[in-house]
């Protein structure tokens, strides 16, 4: 595993002139365009990597770049993998671990999500500042990699603090205080949405929002000791009185209103460091 990892990691290492990235980004469905801020000096497809898994959501492109965003350097996931796809929790935190060994020190990290919370709109963006695990299992399972982090690792605060500072100053910064909340995200094995019994229970339970993705990456990256952003795009509403059938077009529409503005706050936390 870890030779695989190593492995993975001299390919991309070899293809992009030892390019150093500081800050790994992973985009969420929808979410690719963010792509477009990177002055890309290095774009190597998920296919051509050693032992990186494919991407099968069309909505996700495939491809790692590694260049410059706000004057940083960057490497950016252009596509993730979800469990719902079939991955093992390993190969779907695999990418982060290989980020890792590239030479990241924190991990910035995008999704879609449904809002839970009454008080969410639609497009609205949510710094999460913590989780709750609902997948039916994690990439920390099995024999521990002592190289990479603990047997146990911490969970006090998945969400650095001093990333959320810095998030928080960038959205009055830019003006986005009023579509911008900050709450607990669910992470569920999906594909199927959720029943409205169980976005009461989500609910009751404490989650702002629900996804299918972002907390396998979070805890490799947490057992790696990276720092974690992560923002949720809400895109449908999910409480009692809010809820209809979910339409994907819907939920695309609704990342696509929202990512300029993700985009700019990504930008310029990015370029703050
Ligand atoms: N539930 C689960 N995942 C999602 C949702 C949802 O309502 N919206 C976007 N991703």
């Amino acid at each position: 595993m870890l030779n695989q990892l190593k492995e993975t990691a001299a390919y991309i290492r070899a293809n992009s002139q030892n390019f150093l990235p500081e800050t790994g980004i992973i985009l969420g469905t929808g979410l690719g365009a963010l792509a477009r801020e990177v002055d890309v000096e290095y774009e190597i497809n998920y296919a051509d990597i050693p032992h990186f898994p494919l991407s099968t959501v069309e909505s996700h492109a495939g491809r790692l770049l590694l260049g410059h965003m706000g004057g940083k350097k960057v490497a950016v996931l252009q596509g993730r993998f979800h469990y719902y796809e079939g991955y093992t929790m390993q190969q779907v935190a695999m990418p982060v671990r290989v980020l890792k060994l590239l030479g990241i020190s924190r991990l910035l990290v995008s999704n879609a999500a449904g809002g839970l919370n009454p008080d969410f709109n639609i497009a609205d963006l949510m710094l999460i500042d913590d989780h709750i695990n609902l997948q039916p299992g994690n990439p920390l399972i099995g024999t521990n990699l002592d190289e990479l982090g603990p047997r146990f690792p911490d969970m006090f605060a998945p969400y650095d603090a001093n990333l959320l500072r810095r998030a928080e100053a960038a959205v009055a910064a830019l003006g986005q205080t009023a579509t911008t909340r900050r709450g607990v995200y669910a992470s569920v094995p999906g594909p199927m949405l959720e029943t409205p019994a169980e976005y009461r229970y989500l609910r009751t339970i404490g989650a702002d929002a629900v996804g299918m993705s972002t907390v396998p990456e979070v805890i490799a990256a947490r057992h790696l000791s990276l720092p974690v952003l992560a923002i949720s795009v809400i895109t449908d509403l999910c409480a009692p009185g809010h809820l209809k059938p979910v339409v994907l077009a819907d939920i695309f529409a609704a990342a696509a209103t929202a990512e300029p503005r993700l985009t700019a706050l990504v930008k310029e936390v990015v370029a703050g460091f």
